[in-house]
C-alpha cells in the first residue's frame, strides 16, 4: 500500500506562446500579450517561484497544427493551441537565470529528435540551473509535425512507444557514461576529468546506434526528473516504467481516481515505489477575493473562447478534421489517431451534458475541469477534497490568463493551502528531486 504525503506538489502548464488553461485568456484584458520577451518569462518564473511552486511545466508541439478543415487558418487566426511556439528549452534557460529554486520543464519528443542532442541539452540545463530540470517526454501525435521532419507519416503508436523505450534507455546510459566525481580540475598535476570514469556507451540498438560518452558530465540531479502524460494502455504502462511526475487532465473526480489507482498498480508491477510516482491532473482555477468575483472572471473568460478555436485545437489533439462532423449533433464515436488521454476527456464530457461538437468547441475551449472557480477557501476545499480523495499527489495548474490568472492562484490559494497544512511554506532542499521528495538515481 502506498503512503499518501500530507503535503501536495504544484506544477504550472504553460508554454511559450498563446493560451495556458484558455482559449480566450490571451483576449483577456489585462493578459499580458509580450509572449515573444525574455521578461515575460522570467516573470512568470518569478512568480512561481514566491508561491513555492514545485515547477514550471512547457508543453509543446513541431508543427503549427493543420487538422481543422485541413488549414492552418483557424489556428492561427483565433491564437489557438500551437499557433505560435517559442522553443521550450531556451525560453526555461533564461527562466533559470532569473530563479534559484524553481524545477524547470521541457516537453521534448522522443519521435523526431537524436538521443545524444536531447541528452546533451537537457544534462546542460541542468547544469546551469544546478539541479532543476525535468523533462515532459512526448512521442508526439500529429502528422503535421512528421512533415516538418521529412516523414510522409508519423510512425504507428506501438511503434512511437518502442522508439521512446530505446531513446530514454540510450538517454539514461549517456547521462551515466560520466560517473560523479569525473571532473577533477586539478590544475597542478594537471588532471582536468578523469579518464577511468568516463567511458563510451557503444549502444547499438532497433532504432539508435550511439557510441559515447556525453561531451557533458553527469547532471546534477543524475538525469532530470521525468514527466509523462501518455493515457493509452501503452502510455501508461511507459509512464509506470519511466514516469516520475504524471500530467494527465480528466472530466471527473471519479476519472480522476481510477487513474490514480491504475497508475501506482502498474507501478508497482514494474517494481517502482509507487510513492516515487507524482500524479497531477491539470485544473483551470479560477480564484477571486469572493465567489462572485471569481464567477464575473469566469463569465468574462468564457465570452472570449470562440468555439471554433477549441474545436481546432480539439481536432489536433485527436488527429481527426471535426469541421467534417454536423455540428449541432453530438460528437460521435471515433476511432482517434490522436491523444487517447483528450478523447476520453471530451467522450466522457459529451456523454455526461449531452452537448453538441460546437458546445463541446467552446468546452474545451475553456479548458479541463470547471470544480475551481470561487474564493480561495471554495477552491482549496476542492483540491483538499480531490488530495484526500485519492485523485492526485497535486495538480498542474493551467491559469486562465497569465500572469493575471496566476497571481490570483499565488496571492489567495497558496496561503490558504500552506495554512491549512497542505503546501509548503519554504523549499526545504535545492532541486528539483527534493522538492518532489525523489532520491537522486544512482548511475
Ligand atoms: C494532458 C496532456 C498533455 C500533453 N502535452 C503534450 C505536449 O505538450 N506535447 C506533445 O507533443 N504531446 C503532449 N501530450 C501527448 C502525450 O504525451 C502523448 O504523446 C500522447 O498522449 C500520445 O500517447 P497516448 O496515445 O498514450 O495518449 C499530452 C497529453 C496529455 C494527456
Amino acid at each position: 500500500m502506498t503512503t499518501h504525503s500530507h503535503q501536495m506538489h504544484l506544477a504550472a502548464f504553460a508554454l511559450a506562446g498563446p493560451v495556458s488553461g484558455n482559449h480566450g485568456g490571451w483576449r483577456y484584458p489585462s493578459a499580458d500579450t509580450n509572449l515573444l520577451s525574455a521578461s515575460y518569462y522570467k516573470r512568470l518564473g518569478q512568480l512561481l517561484e514566491g508561491g513555492r511552486f514545485d515547477l514550471l511545466f512547457l508543453a509543446d508541439v513541431l508543427a503549427v497544427p493543420n487538422r481543422y478543415q485541413g488549414s492552418i487558418d483557424s489556428q492561427l487566426r483565433y491564437g489557438a493551441l500551437g499557433s505560435l511556439r517559442l522553443e521550450p528549452l531556451t525560453v526555461l534557460a533564461t527562466v533559470a537565470a532569473a530563479t534559484e529554486r524553481l524545477g524547470l520543464a521541457s516537453t521534448i519528443s522522443t519521435s523526431y529528435f537524436e538521443p545524444f542532442q536531447v541528452a546533451r541539452s537537457l544534462a546542460t540545463l541542468d547544469h546551469l540551473s544546478e539541479g532543476r530540470s525535468a523533462w515532459n517526454i512526448v512521442t508526439s501525435f500529429q502528422a503535421a509535425e512528421a512533415a516538418n521532419f521529412g516523414r510522409d507519416e508519423q510512425l504507428s503508436r506501438e511503434e512511437r512507444y518502442d522508439r521512446a523505450d530505446e531513446f530514454v534507455e540510450v538517454a539514461c546510459k549517456l547521462w551515466d557514461s560520466w560517473r560523479d566525481g569525473a571532473v577533477v580540475l586539478d590544475r597542478e598535476t594537471p588532471l582536468f576529468v578523469d579518464p577511468s570514469k568516463v567511458a563510451p556507451i557503444d549502444h547499438e540498438g532497433r532504432y539508435f546506434r550511439v557510441k559515447g560518452p556525453l561531451n557533458v558530465s553527469r547532471p546534477p540531479q543524475g538525469r532530470p526528473v521525468f514527466i509523462q502524460a501518455g493515457a493509452s494502455g501503452r502510455g501508461r504502462d511507459f509512464a509506470a516504467r519511466w514516469a516520475e511526475v504524471i500530467f494527465v487532465t480528466h472530466s471527473s473526480l471519479e476519472s480522476a481516481q481510477e487513474f490514480y489507482r491504475d497508475m501506482k498498480q502498474r507501478a508497482a508491477k514494474f517494481g517502482r515505489n509507487p510513492d516515487d510516482l507524482k500524479v497531477l491532473p491539470g485544473i483551470v482555477p479560477i480564484v477571486g477575493e469572493t465567489r462572485t468575483i471569481a464567477e464575473e472572471t469566469e463569465g468574462l473568460l468564457n465570452g472570449l473562447v470562440i468555439p471554433e478555436a477549441g474545436l481546432s485545437t480539439l481536432s489536433y489533439h485527436l488527429d481527426i478534421d471535426l469541421a467534417a462532423y454536423p455540428q449541432d449533433e453530438l460528437l460521435p464515436q471515433v476511432d482517434v489517431p490522436g491523444v487517447q488521454g483528450h478523447y476520453k476527456e471530451v467522450a466522457e464530457l459529451t456523454h455526461r451534458h449531452g452537448l453538441t461538437l460546437r458546445q463541446l468547441g467552446t468546452r474545451y475551449g475553456v479548458g479541463p475541469l470547471r470544480d475551481f472557480v470561487g474564493s480561495a477557501r471554495e477552491v482549496v476545499d476542492t483540491m483538499q477534497h480531490w488530495f484526500e480523495a485519492r485523485a492526485c499527489d497535486g495538480f498542474m495548474i493551467q491559469a486562465p490568463y497569465l500572469p493575471g490568472g496566476l497571481e490570483d492562484f499565488v496571492r489567495l490559494a497558496v496561503p490558504e493551502l500552506q495554512k491549512r497544512g497542505l503546501f509548503r511554506t519554504e523549499y526545504s532542499g535545492n532541486t528539483l528531486r527534493d522538492h518532489l521528495g525523489l532520491a537522486r538515481p544512482a548511475a
